[in-house]
């Protein structure tokens, strides 16, 4: 049964809502930062951590700081998801972390948000899966993050996404995620092509 003749058999509201996740979807690109993302950056930024300001920079001037401190950390691991050349959100994920409880290289997931609009349409979890695949292609096998603790939403958002809490300190909560090689299979081909500069993993 090809997809269309599929589609017709559902249900019509059911078939209007799926049709239009799948536009949705079909259209979030993920590419790698350029310079002059800074812009977006600091206005989504600011958009993203409304509500969640005692885990976030506050003031412009550090967003701007911060944005070019990731750059400088890892360039090819910042990225942003776009929709209709709309900038939607970012993820910065660091293959040059050493972390100081694994005492190894991990991929260190700096940052990541999406802007309120565009959030619970799989967004996060397909810049998450960017992620990973530059960890892959860094030939990393863990990933690791702090989120504040009061931000439940995205402590469950990392759980759903394999992550789990390992540590706490003061009001951080450092969780991990082992990559095996098994990974790939998570992070192939429909989100990613090197079409979107993100390129093949190495392994
Ligand atoms: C955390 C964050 C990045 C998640 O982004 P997102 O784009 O909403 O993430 P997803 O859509 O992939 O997943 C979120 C939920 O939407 C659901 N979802 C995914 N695709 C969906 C779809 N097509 N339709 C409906 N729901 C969907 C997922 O099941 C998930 O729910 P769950 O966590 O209960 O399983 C976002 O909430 C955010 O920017 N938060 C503020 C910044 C922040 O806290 N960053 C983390 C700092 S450590």
């Amino acid at each position: 049964m090809n997809s269309s003749k599929f589609l017709n058999c559902l249900d019509p509201d059911f078939q209007k809502d799926l049709k239009a996740e799948i536009k949705d979807l079909i259209f979030v690109e993920v590419r790698k930062i350029r310079r002059e993302d800074l812009k977006n950056f600091v206005e989504a930024y600011l958009i993203s951590y409304r509500g969640l300001e005692e885990y976030a920079y506050k003031t412009r001037r550090e967003i701007k700081n911060y944005f070019n401190w990731l750059l400088k950390r890892d360039e090819s691991g910042f990225m942003v998801a776009e929709m209709d050349s709309k900038t939607v959100g970012f993820i910065a994920c660091d293959a040059n972390w050493l972390s100081l409880f694994e005492l190894k290289k991990v991929c260190e997931i700096h940052e990541i948000f999406v802007l309120p609009d565009f959030r619970k349409r799989g967004i996060g979890s397909k810049l998450l899966r960017s992620a990973l695949f530059h960890a892959l292609n860094m030939k990393r096998d863990l990933m690791e993050l702090w989120v504040g603790e009061g931000n439940h939403f995205a402590r469950l958002f990392y759980e759903r996404n394999g992550f789990r809490g390992v540590n706490k300190v003061g009001k951080w909560v450092r969780m991990i995620r082992e990559i095996q090689t098994t990974s790939l299979e998570e992070c192939a081909d429909r989100d990613l092509n090197p079409g979107q500069g993100l390129g093949k993993p190495l392994c």
